[in-house]
């Protein structure tokens, strides 16, 4: 029987020599730079703002094991990078997976998911950024023009306690601007430039930890896991898995090291290194400042905008409260980087394959980076992050990246069965265990979110696959070879 041809597979040998070929990207990075680049990713908005409500709204001091559940799902999904990172070293990630796998429609709508995690997490991250950028701003003495803090329609309080109506988010759209230019010079001063922002953040967090151990209450421990209130989801045993969901915004991230595999000097030894240690590192952090932060105070009083900064009130130094500011500051920056910079060599490799215009592929001839491709997402996730008010964003940046974890899961299961002789450089342990928990842990996570967050993502893949059948199918390369 014939595949129909949007069904039509790349080969793994295919797909390692097209990366051989053409226009390349510089391979600049080593172990060291993908580990940073995966923390530079992972450690922002999540535990820097998402701990905190995520403790006093569903789970409580139980919201270390929220961590420790979602960071068994993610080190499950990641082990599964990590094999195809390693046979596949192409910057195009679960899309260019996909597409050794499943079939080129199903590449494409992945791709276009990733969207939602890498564009859409940029641009919502770029708006955390902001309000910490603005609160920063005001201690220091400069005031912003309100109406220049926030999306347009969004009523902003001022100190005299009148509102104003804001036009336009000034900062988060500068902050996305500023790293795309950096983007456009260079891969190489852009992971520069993420170590050092890696540096700040992770001396700002242990800071965190070793002030505030001496500080701790054990009495804030007690009840461990509060009693359910009644409603699922809200503390017990059904508010850790729900805390878990929320807090696995905190984990997105260790993937985006895969979107560098072209431009890691020695891939197939330093991506699994990239993605388990950025993710090992990340998860114990988190652990650790989660109960630090909960024996710090009362869960019941973190369901704000700076959870850390109420721990670290606790521990009465002020100056450590303006540390702790400027870390969330330079840490959410390198998250946007990094997404922005996943998020490009994704569309280049798309572009590649035809799937996307071919100026998208276009490579620098002295920059050596897909500068149109930066420059048109740069300018459209900056537009996207100071018009659009993103509270509900950060769920569909979740789902997205869910959905793309369980068609890796599942595209590392097909191919050891399909092709189990392949030389695989990283063999993801236990499988099928691994993969299979893998994919029911993600899809329990996407149950837990809401039902208007699967709709939207529904109109998104439905709006993706008219592009795909209007433009891809037609330019696709791998169609065209098959002619
Ligand atoms: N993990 C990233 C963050 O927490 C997306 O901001």
């Amino acid at each position: 029987m014939t595949r129909p041809k949007y069904l039509e597979r790349k080969s793994v040998v295919q797909l390692q020599t097209d990366a051989s070929t053409g226009e390349h990207l510089q391979r600049a990075l080593g172990a060291i730079d993908l580990v940073t680049l995966g923390i530079g990713c992972i450690i922002g908005a999540g535990i820097f703002v998402l701990t905190g409500t995520a403790a006093a709204q569903y789970a409580g001091p139980a919201i270390m094991l929220s961590f420790v559940l979602a960071g068994i799902a993610c080190g499950f999904a990641g082990l599964c990078y990590a094999e195809f990172a390693a046979l596949l070293p192409i910057a195009g990630s679960a899309y260019t997976y996909a597409y050794a796998t499943l079939g080129e429609v199903v590449a494409w709508i992945i791709g276009w998911d990733l969207l939602l995690e890498y564009a859409l997490g940029a641009a919502t991250v770029a708006v955390g950024w902001s309000g910490y950028m603005i609160s920063f701003l005001k201690d220091v003495g400069i005031t912003l023009p309100a109406s220049l803090t926030a999306a347009p329609g969004t009523h902003v309080v001022l100190t005299d306690n009148s509102t104003i109506t804001a036009v336009f988010n000034l900062p988060a759209f500068l902050a996305i601007i500023a790293l795309t230019l950096l983007l456009m010079i260079g891969v190489r001063e852009s992971t520069r430039f993420n170590g050092i922002i890696v540096a700040v953040k992770l001396a700002v967090i242990v800071t965190f930890i070793l002030f505030g151990v001496s500080h701790i209450d054990p009495a804030h421990w007690t009840p461990f896991i509060p009693p359910n209130t009644g409603k699922f989801g809200e503390y017990g045993f059904s508010g850790i898995l729900r805390g878990a969901g929320v807090i696995f915004f905190a984990y997105i991230g260790f993937d985006a090291v895969s979107t560098a595999a072209q431009e890691a000097k020695h891939p197939q030894r330093d991506m699994p290194i990239g993605i388990i240690g950025s993710l090992l590192i990340c998860t114990l952090l988190y652990i650790v400042v989660a109960g630090v932060l909960t024996g710090l105070v009362s869960y019941k009083a973190l369901n704000v905008a700076d959870p850390i900064a109420v721990g670290v009130n606790v521990i009465g130094l002020k100056w450590l409260a303006i540390v702790v500011k400027i870390g969330a500051i330079f840490g959410l920056s390198s998250v946007m980087l990094v997404l922005t910079y996943g998020q490009t060599r994704i569309l280049y490799t798309m572009s590649r394959d035809g799937l996307l215009p071919p100026f998208l592929s276009r490579i620098h001839p002295r920059f050596k980076t897909p500068h149109i491709t930066t420059l048109v997402l740069g300018t459209c996730v900056s537009l996207i992050a100071g018009l659009v008010p993103i509270s509900t964003l950060g769920e569909l940046v979740s789902i997205g990246t869910l959905f793309a974890f369980i068609v890796v899961c599942a595209g590392v299961l097909y191919l050891r069965y399909t092709q189990p002789s392949l030389y695989r450089p990283f063999r993801c342990p236990l499988v099928p265990f691994v993969p299979v928990t893998g994919i029911f842990i993600c899809l329990y996570l996407v149950f837990g979110l809401p039902q208007e967050t699967w709709l939207r993502l529904f109109v998104w893949l439905i709006a993706g696959l008219f592009i795909y059948f209007f433009y891809g199918h037609s330019h696709s390369v791998l169609q065209q070879d098959r002619r």
